[in-house]
């Protein structure tokens, strides 16, 4: 859709009440309440977030609420909490809930597992000590290379326990990705699992992790889980360590440490404009706060529930809705390893039958993905436990949202469109469901005490049904606090593009109902199935091969991943383009960024469309990969002859798609 069919598609947007039936039960049950509610909490954000602190178990709790302003600010400052405790002692110490079960797992290959949150209280406390006795405390940084099984759940809950700093790294990257976030993390340990499952086949993690460590390191322990029982993997005596082996010695006792409530938690790295990954700090007690209120308005989660995030631990994500805020709101969630369409492609219904699972979460894509597989696949299931779908991280696309409500909802379910990102630690905008009706396309509406706004250039609000960039106005205790070891680029990212208020890096538009649609980016970084990925990490990665003279990476639209990259390089005249040469650029990126990086296309050219100063216009190479030519204004070109010879090398070359 051209920007203006768009903007016009959004002024006539349809809008779809809320299911009655859900509105009974809400937390929030009509526009009119949020509207009041909202209100309330942006002229008084103390008084929210204080009934918010109400109904989490604090160690200490002073009387201030939030202290200073952007970018400079604390919430609770000098009160203690600890988050582990929320999520998992305040439930096994319940005798209702005690025996109530926290993680149903399942893999793709079948297996099967539960966890109570008695049972996970006693692994926690049990991997709390392992990590004491490798001496690890308060602040050291622990990375965690694991995909999802509880084993992963109870490392990062032991960390919170102890106010250790996890760094999950997605466990689809490569050795060169975990080894730069082990690195500029500093961590001193490593825990993993020696391989997970990914469409019938076994990814050898261990491998990655002892091909990271090669040459030097800060890392003195590498905690091992034999997931896949006849894996063999290489144990380096005195660093690596068998997590069966430790926890069977492990006493099922440790105090919680208690933490200030801005002391950092976690720490995860994203795709920035530049080629280097950031890695975004939470504060352990801020992210509490607000992955809880987000989780209990937005989700609506509560005690019945059985509730599936199909989400991988490896994204802040499933730390939002399921690890933090689902374990602090006591819902029994599901964990699922590996791909949701494997072994075959009814596997997401089968498990929502199985389960009974009312509250469904997952990608924009896998969406799209089921919606691809067909209705008449959808009704060969019982999926009427279904009451709400909701989703992150990328558009979802009018189309798709009505195919949800219509097959997967059955005309009854909440869809909840909501928008965030790893730095909001949670997600500043969304419907609330019962409460505020539903547009397709939209990414509904502000979260309490967060205040949204979008404004021109020079940072002016703008007029309903005027694009522009979207900013918060408001501290919110789920916001990232620093970059690590980095706050001359925390600032620079996040404060320095408009003074006083904190930058996304998105445009956006609100509608005249006070509804916000996220167009997409301003910068330089893609949506990839709603992975992150910076077009300039991937140049940088380009550029280094020894063929490459300029690369330029942009994104393609696409029907189900949202945008795939493209890319287009220069060459070395000494060397050849042919298929190999192709292949080799494809596993340089495959190497140094992960498999999700991929181009879906590499394009070689002889030339790049460059601004006099010489830049290379991205925006040309969207279109003419869009288009098959350039529209817009050409004068900016230093050379606007080389378009019809950089169009024809495009048309010529575009018969290769990459496998
Ligand atoms: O561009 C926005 C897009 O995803 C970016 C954030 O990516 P990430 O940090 O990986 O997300 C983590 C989610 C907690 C945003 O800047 N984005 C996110 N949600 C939406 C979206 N774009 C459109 N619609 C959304 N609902």
């Amino acid at each position: 859709m051209n920007p203006t069919n768009e903007i016009e598609f959004i002024q006539k947007s349809e809008r779809i009440q809320p299911p009655k039936n859900y509105t009974q039960n809400s937390n929030v049950q009509s526009i009119e309440d949020y509207q009041f509610m909202y209100t309330q909490s942006i002229k008084d954000p103390e008084s929210f977030w204080s009934q918010i602190a109400d109904e989490l178990d604090w160690i200490k709790r002073e009387d201030e609420i939030i202290n200073g302003s952007m970018p400079d600010f604390t919430f609770f400052p000098r009160s203690l909490l600890n988050v582990c405790y929320n999520c998992v002692d305040r439930h096994a110490l319940h005798p209702q809930r005690r025996n109530k079960v926290a993680l149903f797992f399942e893999g793709e290959n079948g297996e099967k597992r539960a966890l109570t949150y008695l049972q996970l209280y006693r692994e926690v406390q049990k991997f709390s000590n392992v990590l004491l006795s490798f001496g690890l405390s308060k602040g050291d940084v622990v990375s965690v290379y694991m995909q999802n099984i509880p084993e992963t759940y109870v490392a990062l809950l032991a960390c919170f326990r102890l106010g250790i700093i996890y760094n999950t790294v997605f466990a689809g990257f490569s050795p060169e990705a975990l080894r730069e976030r082990i690195m500029s993390s500093h961590a001193k340990a490593v825990i993993c699992s020696n391989g997970s499952y990914r469409r019938g086949k076994v990814l050898n993690l261990k491998e990655t992790v002892d091909a990271a460590l090669r040459d030097d390191h800060p890392v003195q322990h590498v905690v091992v889980f034999s997931h896949i029982a006849d894996l063999s993997v290489s144990m380096t005596p005195g660093r690596d360590h068998d997590y069966t082996e430790l926890m069977n010695n492990a006493s099922a006792s440790c105090e919680v440490v208690p933490l200030e409530c801005n002391d950092p938690g976690l720490l995860i790295f994203t795709s920035g404009t530049s080629g280097k990954p950031k890695g975004i700090v939470h504060a352990g007690g801020g992210f509490l706060l607000g992955t809880y209120a987000y989780s209990k308005y937005q989700l609506d989660l509560r005690d019945e529930d059985v509730y599936w995030n199909t989400a991988d631990i490896g994204w802040l994500t499933s730390h939002i809705f399921v690890l933090v805020g689902g374990l602090a709101l006591g819902v029994t969630t599901i964990l699922y390893e590996g791909a949701i369409d494997y072994p075959h492609q009814g596997r997401v219904y089968e498990m929502i039958e199985h389960y009974q699972v009312n509250k469904l979460f997952s990608a924009p894509t896998a969406f799209r993905m089921l919606m691809k597989y067909g209705e008449t696949l959808a009704k060969q299931y019982d999926l009427s436990s279904i009451r709400l779908l909701a989703s992150v991280g990328e558009p979802l696309n009018p189309e798709a949202w009505h195919w949800l409500y219509r097959v997967i909802g059955g005309n009854r379910a909440v869809i909840n469109n909501t928008w965030g990102q790893t730095e909001t630690g949670g997600t500043p905008l969304a419907s609330l469901p019962g409460a505020t009706p539903m547009k397709p396309g939209s990414c509904g509406v502000p979260f309490f005490g967060h205040h949204l706004d979008i404004v021109d250039q020079e940072g002016h609000s703008v007029q309903p049904g005027t694009p522009g960039f979207l900013v918060i106005r408001s501290v919110f205790p789920s916001l990232t606090r620093d970059v690590f070891g980095d706050h001359k680029r925390y600032l620079e990212n996040y404060f320095d593009p408009m003074p006083g208020v904190y930058f996304t890096g998105d445009s956006a538009v609100r509608d005249q109902d006070g509804q916000y649609w996220v167009l997409g980016r301003v910068d330089d970084v893609i949506n990839v199935s709603g992975h992150r990925i910076s077009t300039m990490e991937m140049e940088s990665s380009l550029i280094s091969h020894e063929a490459v003279v300029e690369a330029a990476v942009v994104g393609q639209p696409d029907e189900i991943k949202g945008s795939v990259p493209v890319a287009f390089v220069t060459i070395d005249k000494q060397f050849t383009v042919n298929e190999a040469l192709r292949l080799s650029l494809q596993r340089k990126i495959i190497a140094d960024i992960g498999s999700f990086a991929k181009p879906d296309r590499i394009h070689f050219v002889n030339v790049m469309p460059k601004t006099r100063s010489g830049k290379i216009i991205r925006r040309m190479l969207r279109e003419i990969i869009k288009e098959g030519t350039v529209h817009g204004d050409a004068t900016g070109l230093e050379d606007s002859d080389i378009l019809d010879t950089l169009i024809a090398e495009v048309k010529d070359d575009s018969s290769h798609p990459l496998s």
